[in-house]
């Protein structure tokens, strides 16, 4: 290796920090965070991190601001503690889907993290799967945005995909789903989703591509409130499809999720762990979850040692 790795991670990811960590057979750099009855925070970094190459493993997960401004903190704790390059490694990149202005006079979220991770000192980000390409440009500093497609493929490859069709559940996931089509050579039917404003239960008007008498394998980058794959599922229903999977990479399940899922009643919901998923995942019924850690530990490695990662595209 060329600079001496470390592996930091914040509270949300730790799960997923630990896993990648045990793939690179190391353990956690240590830190400890010290939270003051006024909310502010400080970081302590533990070791000498002086000319480290230094990962910072965080997710987007609740509480939410304060994962955001913990994994700042800790990027500027061990900038100025001397580490020679700082990558914050985000599995599921915060605000994802505020990618565009879109609507008169909003916020574009997504590209204000982009220039805080920046501002805080990092020299690198790692992420998967950002909603949409554009927030790749957001960033001055480079940017790889790993693919969980390899690992859902891999998986599903080993089901019985005969007579299956892949479904995009709007115009939006068409390019995603069609690489899932294209890498398992199956068909590709698109829905015609439509959502208005900030509308949880967005409504599905029309279907490209044929879907009656098939297993529908719906292909989506997150489900966050479930309102999307509830309204997929029942039009793939109305519409003639016997069997409905799921495979959705970031597993956010906030408000009426479970319910919304477990309604469904899919033949299996497959998921990721770039989000800790906790005790929500006992309450998810034919619920299968694949972890990223092996892809995640690969990449880390790659960028230690000055490789390609586009070779983990596969
Ligand atoms: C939408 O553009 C995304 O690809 C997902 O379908 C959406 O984020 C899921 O959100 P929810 O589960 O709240 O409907």
């Amino acid at each position: 290796m060329r600079d001496r790795l470390l592996i930091f991670s914040c509270r949300a990811a730790k799960e997923l920090a630990l896993k990648i960590a045990g793939v690179l057979r190391k353990d956690l750099a240590e830190h400890e965070l010290i939270q003051f009855s006024n909310e502010n925070m400080k970081v302590r970094i533990l070791e000498n991190v002086r000319e480290a190459d230094v990962f910072i493993v965080q997710t987007s997960a609740p509480p939410l601001h304060d994962g955001i401004m913990e994994m700042l903190i800790m990027i500027d704790a061990v900038k100025h503690a001397s580490a020679r390059r700082v990558t914050a490694v985000l599995p599921y990149y915060p605000y994802t889907r505020s990618d565009k202005k879109d609507e008169p006079r909003i916020s574009i979220t997504a590209r204000l993290m982009a220039d805080l991770i920046a501002a805080a000192g990092a020299d690198r980000v790692l992420t998967m799967n950002l909603h949409s390409p554009q927030i790749q440009g957001f960033f001055k500093i480079p940017a790889d945005q790993l693919d969980a497609a390899p690992i859902m493929c891999d998986y599903l490859r080993r089901k019985d995909l005969a007579n299956t069709v892949i479904v995009a559940p709007d115009a939006g996931s068409a390019k995603r789903a069609g690489s899932y089509a294209t890498r398992l050579d199956l068909p590709l039917a698109i829905l015609d989703k439509r959502r208005s404003a900030d509308d949880e239960s967005p409504e599905v008007l029309a279907v490209i591509g044929d879907v009656e008498g098939k297993t529908a394998l719906v292909i989506d980058d997150e489900i966050s409130t479930g309102g999307s794959l509830q309204e997929t599922v029942s039009a793939l229903r109305r519409l003639g499809a016997e069997k409905v999977y799921a495979a959705c990479v970031h597993p956010v399940l906030c408000g009426k999720a479970i319910d919304r899922i477990n309604d469904a009643t899919l033949e299996e919901l497959i998921i990721t762990d770039t989000v800790p998923t906790g005790d929500k995942r006992n309450h998810l019924r034919n619920l299968t979850v694949l972890s990223v850690s092996q892809l995640f530990a690969e990449a880390i490695r790659s960028i230690n040692q000055g490789e390609s990662v586009s070779s983990l595209f596969r």
